[in-house]
């Protein structure tokens, strides 16, 4: 698959740990996407992106997205890593909430990542006090599929990354590569 750039965005550490993981099992050029410009990114043939999820959207990822021009003539690859367990209709809606329809054939994989109420800074605090206020005020039928995975998988302190997660990334990658 040529050269490979792994980017990823992470707040409390999820996404950093899988692309980290990541780069040791296929290899490649490991950035946060802090450091890097998309001038970088000229020399790479493969851009796998990854970001945590936060209210549905992807971490830092306006960075493809608005860049989107210039890497169209590469393989792109994108992981999200939420709290929610894994669902086929989350790919979905990660999809539907980030990616605009000339980015919708771009694959995307979901991990799950953690979530410690211990470590949430103070403006996450109020954005989840906000949303399960916001949540609270709904009828049960009225719930978005992502709100409810969401709330009900922060009821405690938990971490769920798991290098096997990455498997079907990596197996598509040497399926579509090899
Ligand atoms: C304010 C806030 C919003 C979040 N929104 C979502 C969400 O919409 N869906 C989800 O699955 N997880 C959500 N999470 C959980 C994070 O995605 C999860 O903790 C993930 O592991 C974070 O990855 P990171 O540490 O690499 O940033 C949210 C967490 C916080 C603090």
């Amino acid at each position: 698959m040529g050269c490979t750039a792994i980017i990823y965005q992470s707040k409390y550490g999820s996404t950093e740990k899988y692309a980290k993981w990541l780069c040791e099992e296929i290899g490649g050029d490991l950035y946060k996407k802090s450091e890097i410009s998309i001038s970088d990114l000229k020399k790479y043939d493969t851009i796998i992106y990854g970001g945590g999820l936060y209210i549905t959207g992807i971490a830092g990822f306006s960075f493809i997205k608005n860049n989107y021009k210039h890497l169209e003539d590469k393989n792109i690859i994108v992981f999200a890593v939420g709290a929610s367990p894994f669902d086929t209709g989350l790919i979905f809606e990660i999809k539907g909430n980030n990616f605009p329809d000339e980015m919708k054939y771009i694959p995307c994989f979901y991990l799950r990542g953690a979530f410690d109420e211990s470590k949430i800074k103070s403006r996450d605090k109020i954005l989840m006090q906000l949303l399960k206020k916001f949540i609270g005020k709904k009828d049960d039928s009225d719930y978005e599929e992502w709100e409810k995975a969401f709330i009900e998988s922060t009821r405690k302190s938990e971490d769920w990354t798991c290098k096997e997660s990455l498997k079907p990334i990596i197996e598509y990658i040497n399926l579509k590569y090899e």
